[in-house]
């Protein structure tokens, strides 16, 4: 504020004002950069200056972890990215401005996706400005290792598992995958959606369903899991995604799974998409869409008062931004309006899957990536697939029951 008051003196003829608005968030690889660069333009030439308070960790654990003490500390950033339930946790305790003048200015109940309105909306109206929506089952193929394997695209797992250990044989990485516990759990999720169906994964993963939690189909996943474990080199553990992109990239791994925001990562490092690496679904996923969701929240504090908030959601509110936004990041768009025929070829086809999976009843949250339980369950759960993936003695039935008491504690 001290800069603000010192601006105001100078002369009015003088720099246009500018505010200083902080925002925590967790884009710090390649790709993401590209995309916050567009979001911090769009605010500086609105009259806003940016403070990144970037914090590391993909997936957001550690971001989480971050925003709650500094909101516990009475010293929250001006706007934060989160995602999926935790928004409604955060307006319960009465800390976000809404931005209902927002989201009428903008339309947001006739532009935005059903999803967006009901995961950015509570009893308050909308308290989140949603940004993002990305795919998750991807797998993403190095075409250059794939061909010198005389290999075709796996379409089922059964494929899958032949191609990598095929791979592994002839001295190729099978799989980039960073090891931490969100990215080996996003394996997890795949696997169980792949092989039991998106019915099986909504009771087991999303509801927490003990029934569907202590089964054999869910002991099936965990056994595949094993077998990529078993499959994968141990890699330098907590290796960081952006790593594995890289790796995947530079053609030192055949295979990556996990969401668009690696194609956000190849676009920024000049990776030809779809041609040198190519996008595909997960195999046995077709017309699977499992997303999650970027959202923004505006956080109180003495600093940061409900109308500069709103100044902020409604640049930010803007659709070009938007489009300009999920162009680099590697998503598609929140609303409904935005033309994307210049998008990739792969957020295209998203956004194809995305409108399949709304017919066919198959779009599905990413428990893994915050968009289905609380924080702390996520997280424990996650942790507890990691075990299970890094400790090869460990048997099935000790995860599915530390699963069971995490979903019973929850
Ligand atoms: C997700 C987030 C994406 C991307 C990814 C990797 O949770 O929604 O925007 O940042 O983590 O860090």
């Amino acid at each position: 504020m001290n800069k603000l008051v010192s601006l105001l003196s100078l002369p009015l003829l003088s720099l246009p004002v500018y505010a200083n608005v902080e925002f925590l968030h967790w884009w710090t690889s390649d790709g993401e950069k590209q995309a916050l660069n567009v979001l911090e333009k769009q605010l500086t030439s609105h009259g806003l200056a940016l403070s990144p308070s970037p914090v590391l960790g993909g997936g957001g654990d550690s971001a989480m972890t971050v925003l709650q003490a500094r909101a516990l500390a009475g010293n929250p950033p001006s706007f934060a990215q989160t995602e999926g339930p935790s928004i409604k946790s955060w307006d319960a305790i009465g800390i976000l401005h809404e931005v209902n003048s927002v989201a009428q200015k903008h339309h947001w109940d006739e532009t935005l996706y059903p999803l967006a309105r009901e995961i950015n909306k509570t009893q308050n109206g909308y308290v989140a400005l949603p940004l993002t929506l990305h795919r998750l089952n991807w797998m993403w193929v190095n075409h250059k290792l794939l061909n010198s394997l005389g290999q075709p695209v796996p379409k089922t797992w059964q494929q899958m598992f032949t191609i990598m250990e095929l791979a592994k044989r002839n001295g190729i990485s099978p799989l980039a995958v960073g090891e931490q516990p969100w990215q080996i759990a996003m394996l997890f999720e795949n696997l169980v959606i792949s092989t039991q169906g998106v019915e099986f994964y909504t009771k087991a993963m999303v509801e927490l369903q003990k029934e569907s939690i202590d089964s054999e189909p869910l002991r099936l996943a965990l056994q595949q899991l094993r077998r990529i474990s078993l499959l994968v080199e141990n890699s330098l553990p907590d290796t960081k995604w952006d790593t594995a992109t890289r790796a995947l990239a530079s053609d030192q791994a055949l295979f990556q799974l996990g969401g668009d925001w690696i194609l956000g990562e190849l676009m920024a490092n000049n990776i030809n998409v779809p041609n040198d690496v190519g996008c595909y679904a997960t195999p046995e996923s077709d017309g699977v869409f499992l997303f999650n969701m970027d959202s923004l929240i505006f956080m109180a504090s003495k600093s940061f008062n409900f109308s500069q908030a709103n100044h902020a959601a409604d640049i930010l509110a803007d659709k070009d931004f938007q489009r300009d936004f999920n162009q680099l990041k590697g998503s598609i768009p929140v609303r409904e309006d935005i033309d994307i025929s210049d998008f990739n070829p792969c957020q295209i086809q998203s956004y194809q899957d995305f409108q399949v999976g709304i017919t066919n009843n198959k779009v599905v949250p990413s428990m893994i990536d915050s968009m289905a339980v609380n924080p702390v369950a996520q997280q424990a759960i996650n942790s507890a697939i990691f075990r299970f993936y890094r400790d090869k003695d460990l048997e099935p039935d000790t995860v599915i029951k530390r699963i069971i008491a995490i979903a019973e504690s929850n």
